[in-house]
């Protein structure tokens, strides 16, 4: 077999990338693989719009079927996304006993089980290596290059889109809907932008690394997730003079048997080696028992990025069906399961309430400048036994309203909520009040 036929099903941005790189690559993917990946055919609702790369008439098709009942597509590679049609595509093609690689992050956090399994009982690979980081390799090296270590903490920036956002925010001003616009043109968002806005397919990325790393399934909605849409210039601003950068993070950490996993905007330390990855860059900070600290860093989104991430997916199948170097006649079915672990080895694991986070906070008030506002604030607070770290006012305006800033020791989210909610009915807040969490752990980097 040296030839190896597969089919793409989804001719947009990422589909593109794909064909480019299968393309302009197709040497050093021969030099490597010893075989030629020849892509048979290409599925797509409109087969007549100019993608900007030349492929022959007649592998195009609007017949999806006509790409997994193909007897010579051995690898069938869906990248239309969403969670409807993707997930009966992908569904039959393994029932076909077709190999499927896709980057379909929002199908694999809500269908992973019944995805993965198929793919077992079937005998066949699924590849999803595009669908966290873009063209990171984080999950090859969760589920391989990490395989002996106890994951103790990871850290992400995975959302490329949201993280261009806030880095164009910081560093040039710019205004948050002109820079989302941008964002979508390069091809970093979603097809519903919000999920990356609302941190919901940082959210869908952290369960996926989730699995991986701790060997249970985590329902999103015990996912905490908040997005960025409310950080504003102002809280950019604050935060540097405080020594943060603001970040959508998404955090897990396992416990005693208890995983922690949020997503929110976080203040990370100037001084973080997260606080460095800006625009489209996605970077995973991940604490191993044994190896220590590794971070991960690359383009989180965009066309050539994340097909690199398809590609490798590919070849890596590719090899997997010729048996690995030893065996050159026979499929003897994938050398590991979807997620790595041994048959019966995942577990459910209990998810920590957020009531129970114990971070320190970034608030701020919109106060009315009067004597006497901030000892109200803060007898608030000591009542509920939260301790202020520093505090600044921006301004006078003498009854007016000014941004005031409160920076607090560690509190329990709980008492902390409880505390706003008191602070917010005072006569001396006007408008609402934006809190952060804050970050303070290097993730034992330093
Ligand atoms: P696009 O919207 O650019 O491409 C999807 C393509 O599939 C479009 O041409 C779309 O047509 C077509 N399509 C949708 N539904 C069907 C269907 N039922 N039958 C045939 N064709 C269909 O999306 P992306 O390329 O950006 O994303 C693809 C996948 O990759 C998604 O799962 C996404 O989350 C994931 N991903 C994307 C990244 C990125 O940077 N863009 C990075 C990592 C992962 P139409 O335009 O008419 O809807
Ligand atoms: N919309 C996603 C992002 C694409 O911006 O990160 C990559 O998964």
């Amino acid at each position: 077999m040296d030839k190896i036929h597969i089919g793409l099903i989804g001719f947009g941005t990422v589909g593109t990338g794909v064909v480019r790189v299968l393309k302009e690559n197709a040497q050093v993917i021969k030099d490597r693989l010893g075989k030629e990946v020849v892509l048979k055919k290409i599925a797509d609702r409109d087969i007549e719009r100019d993608r900007g790369v030349e492929v022959s008439k007649d592998a195009l098709t609007t017949d999806v079927d006509s790409v997994i009942n193909d007897p010579e597509i051995k690898i069938v590679v869906e990248l239309i996304g969403g969670t409807g049609a993707a997930r009966e595509i992908i569904l039959r093609a393994l029932k076909n006993g077709r190999h499927v690689v896709t980057a379909n992050k929002a199908l694999l956090s809500t269908h992973g089980a019944e995805i993965f399994s198929a793919a077992e009982k079937n005998g066949v690979n699924i590849g999803f290596e595009a669908s966290v980081g873009g063209g990171i390799p984080i999950i090859k090296a969760l589920r391989e290059g990490l395989s002996a270590n106890r994951i103790e903490s990871i850290y992400g920036i995975i959302n490329g889109t949201a993280n261009y956002i806030l880095s164009k925010m910081t560093n040039e001003g710019g205004k948050f809907e002109t820079v989302l616009r941008e964002a979508q043109k390069k091809g970093y968002a979603e097809a519903d932008p919000t999920y990356d806005v609302e941190g919901i397919d940082t959210s869908h990325k952290l369960a996926i690394l989730i699995n991986l790393a701790f060997g249970t399934h985590v329902p999103l909605g015990d996912i905490y997730t908040e997005g960025i849409g409310r950080v504003t210039e102002l809280d950019v601003k604050f935060a540097r003079e405080f020594g943060y950068k603001i970040k959508l993070l998404a955090i897990a950490k396992a416990e005693d048997g208890v995983i922690e996993a949020r997503v929110h905007p976080t203040m990370i330390p100037l001084g973080h080696p997260l606080s460095a990855v800006d625009g489209v860059y996605n970077a995973i900070h991940i604490n191993g028992n044994a190896v220590g600290s590794v971070m991960f860093y690359g383009k989180g989104a965009g066309m050539m990025p994340t097909a690199s991430a398809v590609a490798a997916d590919i070849i890596d199948i590719c090899r997997d069906m010729s048996g690995g170097l030893s065996v050159k006649d026979g499929w003897r079915g994938p050398r590991m399961t979807p997620l790595g672990y041994a048959e019966g080895a995942e577990r459910a694991l209990s998810i920590k309430k957020i009531d129970d986070l114990d971070v320190p906070y970034y608030i701020r008030f919109s106060a009315i400048d009067r004597p006497g506002v901030l000892s109200r604030i803060s007898g608030v607070l000591g009542a509920h036994d939260i301790s202020i770290s520093s505090v600044m006012q921006k301004g006078r305006k003498r009854g007016g309203t000014v941004p005031l800033v409160i920076i607090t020791h560690n509190a329990f989210e709980r008492e902390f909520r409880k505390a706003l909610d008191e602070i917010e009915k005072l006569d001396v807040i006007a408008g609402k009040t934006m809190c952060i969490r804050i970050e303070e752990s290097n993730g034992g980097t330093q």
